[in-house]
């Protein structure tokens, strides 16, 4: 097998292991979106009238903290299952809106952009799940192209470096659930990583990626690119942010 098959095969089995809508991991997801927003809303705190896009909402987690602080926002992810999920639980919040996008639909989240006066653009957990670094690329490439029109702030979360350990990320898990009272949810979850389709997906590979491509790319495309550390649970991990 060459290695672009092997390359498609592992894009479309994540893409099919999300598709499924797994509710495995979700009190541990929970836990560790809400660490996040917590946190962003801290060190760069959520505006009355931010415009947000939420790439990559899984179960509408970001949206529930973020829905009431924001004046707009708008969730995309690849599951249908997962807006089915979002729009019903949040059918009367007037400020939200939805939709399913296929990977990659890069004039897709730009006409959303530029349609709903999006300034924020927040992207948790979900890179390494692409199918390689081109399609990174692309994506910080095609928000460039939107620029002009509408400048906005690209918040692209809980990176995976090449040397992430992954004990540190289990011992971070470990202190965010354990050490917050949430046992249950974290043994539950290691039946779940251990026993189910997450682990023969996940042996296939993540996309793991070193600071320095964002750096570069930063310099390559004269954006303003900012590594930050400790935004989310994961202590091995880092975050981007790039001003468009
Ligand atoms: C670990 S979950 C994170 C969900 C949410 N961002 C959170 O942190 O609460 C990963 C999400 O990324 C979505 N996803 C995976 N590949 C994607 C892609 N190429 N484009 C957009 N979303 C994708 C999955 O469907 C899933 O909802």
């Amino acid at each position: 097998m060459d290695n672009k098959t092997l390359i498609d095969q592992n894009q479309s089995t994540w893409e099919s292991f999300w598709k499924k809508n797994p509710t495995g991991f979700d009190s541990i997801m929970k836990q560790a979106t809400l660490y996040f927003a917590k946190t962003l809303n801290k060190k760069y705190p959520i505006q009355p009238d931010d415009h947000i896009l939420d790439l990559g909402c899984g179960p509408g987690f970001l949206i529930d903290y973020l829905k009431d602080k924001c004046e707009l926002i708008h969730g995309i992810d690849i599951s249908e299952k997962y807006i089915e999920i979002c729009k019903e639980q949040y059918k009367d919040q007037k400020n939200l809106s939805i939709s399913v996008n296929n990977s990659y639909d890069h004039d897709g989240y730009n006409q959303i952009i530029v349609e709903k006066k999006i300034n924020k653009v927040i992207m948790l957990s979900v890179l390494q799940y692409y199918k390689d670094l081109d399609e990174v690329r692309n994506l910080i490439l095609y928000l460039k192209k939107v620029s002009g029109q509408q400048s906005f702030r690209c918040i692209l979360a809980d990176i995976i470096p090449e040397n992430n350990s992954v004990i540190a990320d289990l011992k971070s898990i470990i202190k965010n659930s354990v050490g917050k009272g949430h046992t249950i949810d974290f043994i539950k979850f290691l039946f779940y990583v251990f026993f189910s389709d997450y682990r023969n997906t996940k042996k296939n590979g993540m996309l793991h990626i070193n600071e320095s491509f964002f750096t570069n790319l930063g310099q390559e495309l004269d954006l303003k690119v900012q590594i930050v550390k400790n935004l989310t649970v994961h202590s091995g991990r880092y975050s981007v942010i790039i001003d468009y």
